[in-house]
Parts: structure tokens; C-alpha cells; sequence
């Protein structure tokens, strides 16, 4: 439990013998609530840089990635580029799944790449530990670009990237081994996606002003209170979209219903993710060595199947509004679903896989309760560059 629930729960229970338990709740926000709402607002333009990525942050390279990004010819088919599945306001599809090559579906629903430079696992399941690694993935996945090094390789040699792949790798993309030149498109790539930023929200704004108003006591007043209330407080949302991200960056079942072939979750790629000729502990990063095998170790070590079975990365709710349909599965359309998918308290067991965390309880939200988070996530959008 959180101080917060112990607390009020002690209150209710003292009061309750004097039948006085309405009356018992503490005013909004309290001292350790008020700290964490301090903890949200803000998030900044750009992270600090990927040291297992050497060309991160140079404009060269952000300038190779963004017409990648946008090259269809990298595809086995020719016409499926990243920009497909991660287009538009959202950098994502309005369809539950997308489609690659030949018509075929993808297994989940592409989240956007808006702020993505803040993640520290990338996939609904993890199974990428850097962005440079992760775009291998659609490159080689047969449902997604469907392609290889040969075919990337041969692009990347023609006179319309030659030399500016030169410029970048000190080498002529024939010279390089497979392997080592799909790491260095995805170094290109990733330069040029955590370019894509997107922050400043009216919520920002609003979490400011509410933290004032609280410090002058007049907090209720306040037009944010009823959504910050139910976001921190009666919805726990904050316990998992926390910090300025508003993502933990870690795994937790809620219980979306799934029982295909990737409901799996974080648990189902652990080991793959130890051996991946990819990962950031594999000599074509470009970390000190020894840190990165470290990290994926203890990761790996410290992982409990009965956490982490059907368990998704909680994605951040920046720009929640521009991405809809939503959940790993792009099983729900609206955020009003959403809504009601959490006051329901998750899904129902026997719908997807593995055991949902006790955190996801039935909520009795009131009408305006709902309708103040749905307000309040979708002022999460932030401003356009
Ligand atoms: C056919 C559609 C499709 C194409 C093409 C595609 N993606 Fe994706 N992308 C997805 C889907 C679906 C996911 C989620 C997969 C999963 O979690 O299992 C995803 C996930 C991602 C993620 C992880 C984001 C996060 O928050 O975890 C990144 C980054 C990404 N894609 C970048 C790229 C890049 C770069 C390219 C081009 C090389 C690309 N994608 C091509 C559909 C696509
Ligand atoms: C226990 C941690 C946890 C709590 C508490 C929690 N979430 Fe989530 N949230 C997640 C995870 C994990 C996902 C992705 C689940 C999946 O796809 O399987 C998610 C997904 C979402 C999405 C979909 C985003 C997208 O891009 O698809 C929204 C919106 C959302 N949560 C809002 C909320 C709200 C509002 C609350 C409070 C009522 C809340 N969450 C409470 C962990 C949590």
C-alpha cells in the first residue's frame, strides 16, 4: 500500500467506529502528494546522449537517419520505409496493427516515436535495450520490412549515400561486415529519432499553477484539481506514469486482453535480449565494455516470471492524444475506453496471460471523475517543433 492508501485506511478505521468514515479523506494534495506532482512537469528537449551510440547527436548523422527513415528502397518489397507505420501528427498508424510488406500485419500496435529518445527499453516487451539495436528489427522482420543487410547494404553503397556514409563510419559501406553496417544504419536512424520531440503541454502548465495554488491553500479552487486528484490519487495512476515521461519505464501486467503469439510479454524475451548480437553489451556498441553485460545480467538475474509473464512497458502518456487506438494490442479505440478499461480494474483473468499486478483495482470513478482524466490526458499534448 502507499503511505497514502495506509494513512487514509487507518483514518477510516478510527473514524469509522464513530461513524464519521465520509468525512475522513485528507484535503488534496498531501505532503508526499505534493512531491510527487513536483516530479512530473517538464520534460526536457533532449536526454543526455547514448554513449553506446558514437554518432548520436551529430547533425551529419540526424541528417542521414531522417532520409532512412523515409526510404522505402530499404525494404524487401521496396515501398515499406520506417515513416509507414510511424507517419502523421502521432509518429504511429490509426489502425490497431500496421502493415509491411506485402499486406502483412504487424503483431502489435506501433507505439509512437514522439519522445522516444527518454525510453530506456524500447518495444512493448523490451526486447530491444537501445534504439540504434531496435531498428534492426523492422528492417529484418519478415511481417515488416522484410529485408537483410545484402539489400540494406546495396542502398547504403549507392551514389546517393556513399559518401555521406563514409563521412560518418570512416568506411565504404561494401568494405563493412552485415552485421556492422545494420548497427550503423540503425546508429544514423536513431540520431535522427531522438530528434523527434515533442513537449511543452498545456499539463505542464497546469501542474505548475496547481502546485502554486496548493502552496497558497486554494488548491480546490484550482480548475486542474479534480483530473490531478484522480490521477494521483483515487486512480494510482501515478504509481506507474511517473516522472516528467510520465512512464516508469518498466513492465507490469494490467491485464490487456491478448492471447496471441506476443502476449508473452517482457518475460517471454529476457533470454533472447542476454544473447542478442545486438544488444548494448555486444561488440558492435559502442559502450565501454563490461557495464552493458553487467546491467543485462542483473536485469536478467533479478527477473520474477510472476511479475513480468504478460507483463508491457508502461508507455508514456505525452501526446496519449495523437495515438489512438491504444494498448499493446491497439485493442481499445478511445481514451474514454481506457478509462473505463482501468475503473473496471483491468481485464478479466482467463483474457490474457500470466497474473495482473495488485496495483490494477476496480476504481468507482464518478462521471466527472472520468471525464477529468480524459481531460487531463489529453492535455498531455505537447507543442510541435
Ligand atoms: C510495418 C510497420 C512498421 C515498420 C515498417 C516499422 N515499424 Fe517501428 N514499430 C512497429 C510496431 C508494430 C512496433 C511495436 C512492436 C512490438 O512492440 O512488438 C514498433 C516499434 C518501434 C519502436 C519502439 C518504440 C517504443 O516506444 O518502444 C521504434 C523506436 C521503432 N518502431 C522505430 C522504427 C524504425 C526506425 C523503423 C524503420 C527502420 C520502423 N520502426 C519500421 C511497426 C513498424
Ligand atoms: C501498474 C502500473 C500502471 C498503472 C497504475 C496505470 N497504468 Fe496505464 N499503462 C500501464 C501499462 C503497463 C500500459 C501498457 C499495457 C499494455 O499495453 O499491455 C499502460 C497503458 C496506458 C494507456 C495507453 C497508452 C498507449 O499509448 O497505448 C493509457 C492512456 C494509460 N495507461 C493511462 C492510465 C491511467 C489514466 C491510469 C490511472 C487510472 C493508469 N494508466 C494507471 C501501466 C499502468
Amino acid at each position: 500500500m502507499t503511505p497514502y492508501r495506509l494513512r487514509a485506511a487507518a483514518l477510516v478505521l478510527a473514524l469509522g467506529g464513530l461513524g464519521l468514515a465520509c468525512e475522513s479523506e485528507e484535503a488534496f494534495p498531501n505532503i508526499d502528494e505534493l512531491d510527487e506532482l513536483r516530479s512530473l512537469h517538464t520534460l526536457s528537449r533532449q536526454p543526455s546522449k547514448d554513449g553506446t551510440n558514437r554518432v548520436d547527436g551529430l547533425a551529419a548523422a540526424e541528417a542521414l537517419g531522417a532520409r532512412l527513415f523515409n526510404d522505402g528502397t530499404l525494404s524487401r518489397c521496396g515501398t515499406v520505409s520506417c515513416a509507414s507505420c510511424h507517419g502523421g501528427e502521432g509518429l504511429t498508424v490509426d489502425t490497431a496493427k500496421a502493415e509491411g510488406c506485402g499486406g502483412r500485419q504487424t503483431a502489435r500496435n506501433p507505439p509512437t516515436l514522439l519522445n522516444v529518445a527518454h525510453s530506456r527499453w524500447f518495444m512493448w516487451d523490451g526486447r530491444a535495450d537501445r534504439l540504434w539495436s531496435q531498428a534492426v528489427l523492422p528492417l529484418t522482420h519478415p511481417d515488416e520490412m522484410d529485408s537483410d543487410a545484402q539489400l540494406v547494404g546495396a542502398q547504403l553503397a549507392s551514389a546517393r549515400y556513399r559518401n555521406e556514409y563514409h563521412a560518418l563510419f570512416g568506411k565504404w559501406p561494401e568494405e563493412e561486415a552485415g552485421p556492422a553496417l545494420l548497427a550503423n544504419v540503425g546508429k544514423a536512424l536513431a540520431a535522427h529519432q531522438r530528434t523527434l520531440v515533442r513537449v511543452d503541454a498545456p499539463f505542464d502548465a497546469d501542474v505548475k499553477r496547481f502546485i502554486a495554488a496548493a502552496e497558497a491553500g486554494t488548491a480546490e479552487k484550482d480548475p486542474a484539481y479534480l483530473g490531478l486528484k484522480t490521477f494521483v490519487r483515487k486512480g494510482q495512476c501515478i504509481v506507474c506514469h511517473k516522472s516528467p515521461t510520465l512512464s516508469d519505464d518498466l513492465f507490469h501486467n494490467i491485464g490487456v486482453e491478448d492471447t496471441g503469439d506476443g502476449s508473452g510479454g517482457q518475460w517471454a524475451i529476457l533470454d533472447s535480449l542476454l544473447s542478442w548480437e545486438f544488444n548494448a553489451a555486444s561488440p558492435l556498441s559502442d559502450a565501454p565494455a563490461g557495464t552493458e553485460a553487467i546491467r543485462l545480467q542483473t536485469l536478467r538475474t533479478q527477473a520474477k516470471q510472476a511479475e513480468l509473464e504478460g507483463a508491457f512497458r508502461t508507455p508514456s502518456l505525452r501526446n496519449v492524444a495523437l495515438t489512438a487506438p491504444y494498448m499493446h494490442t491497439g485493442g481499445q479505440a478511445t481514451l474514454e475506453e481506457v478509462v473505463d478499461f482501468y475503473n473496471d480494474g483491468g481485464g478479466t483473468a482467463g483474457t490474457f496471460v500470466g497474473r495482473k499486478t495488485d496495483t490494477i483495482v476496480a476504481l468507482d470513478l464518478s462521471d466527472a471523475e472520468k471525464r477529468a482524466l480524459v481531460d487531463l490526458l489529453k492535455s498531455m499534448t505537447g507543442t510541435p517543433r
